[in-house]
């Protein structure tokens, strides 16, 4: 049995991947209710929460091989690989960001503390480092849908953001066969350095009609996140994400993605045509 530990972006990718080739999977959700497309998939629902290590030993039950992909919460994380340490599991497959104990960004310094529990917990494990999500993208959709236009404090910086799909990919290559990747770090990526200009230009061909980047200021910029919803913690730490995109922290791609998955990984002209409908009037 696989085990996933949420049914995010890329946690329920990766259990349709597996459910689909015939592996046994279950995955960790708070509302099974809410997930009955999985359940009609084939992947076993486990209600249980992240913050209730009593479910969490529970979920573990038969498990080889688990897949940690949650919120860079230390508690929760450490608690399901303290749980999987006593149940026995035999690789776990952890999504991560550019984690490091000094890093601005309080959610890299979260990610970093997991790896070094996960290290010392003796778990042989792969950690999968993937860039920017091509997905971050899509809560900027209602403003290109309505205006054409949009507002970001990442100046001329590059990304090599990576389409979540190909990390739910990656880790459904890993998490069934760990053997020959255990002890390994992969950066995954998409196959290009991307700017918000580059962004601008691809949505212009796709959608056929003038999308605009505006440049705003960081400040501009996480009371923008704020206005949009966000909670100003996580607004706070997504502006700063943004300033060092800006000043090409994120400017890197790796071959990662198309050696593990056997494929190019996902160009951010092909997600956006994917997501088309998500960028126009239309769906607005
Ligand atoms: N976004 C990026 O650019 C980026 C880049 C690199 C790495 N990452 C990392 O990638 C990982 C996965 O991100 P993602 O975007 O796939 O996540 P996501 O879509 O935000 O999904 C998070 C999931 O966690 C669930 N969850 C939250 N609290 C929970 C709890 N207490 N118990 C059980 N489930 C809980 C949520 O369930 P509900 O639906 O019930 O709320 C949701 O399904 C994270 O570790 C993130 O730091 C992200």
């Amino acid at each position: 049995m696989i085990l996933v530990t949420t049914a995010g972006k890329v946690g329920a990718h990766t259990a349709r991947i597996l459910a689909s080739a015939g592996q046994p999977v279950r995955v960790i959700v708070r509302s099974p209710e809410a997930h009955q497309d999985l359940a009609a998939a084939g992947i076993e629902l486990f209600r249980g929460n992240l913050d209730q290590p009593d479910s969490i030993a529970e979920a573990l039950a038969d498990v080889q091989s688990a897949v940690l992909v949650s919120p860079a919460v230390p508690a929760q994380e450490i608690a399901v690989i303290d749980a999987a340490r006593k149940a026995g599991v035999a690789h776990v497959t952890k999504i991560t960001s550019d984690a490091a104990p000094d890093s601005p960004i309080q959610r890299r310094r979260d990610h970093y503390r997991i790896e070094v529990a996960l290290a010392e917990s003796g778990i042989p494990h792969t950690l999968l480092r993937a860039n920017a999500y091509m997905q971050n993208l899509l809560a900027l959709a209602p403003a290109i849908a309505a205006n054409s236009e949009f507002t970001s404090s990442t100046g001329d910086g590059r990304i090599g953001m990576v389409d979540a799909r190909d990390v739910a990919t990656v880790a459904a290559v890993i998490a069934p066969s760990p053997a020959e990747h255990a002890g390994k770090t992969y950066r995954l990526s998409g196959p290009a350095r991307v700017s918000y200009d580059d962004v601008a230009d691809q949505l212009t061909t796709i959608l056929g009609r003038t999308i605009t980047h505006r440049r705003i200021t960081t400040e501009e910029q996480e009371a923008a996140m704020v206005e949009l919803g966000l909670p100003t913690p996580v607004a706070h730490a997504n502006a700063q994400a943004l300033e060092l995109f800006a000043h090409g922290d994120s400017d890197w791609t790796s071959p990662d993605v198309e050696r593990i998955a056997g494929r190019p990984a996902t160009s951010f002209s092909l997600f956006a045509t994917d997501h088309a409908g998500r960028f126009s009037r239309a769906d607005a």
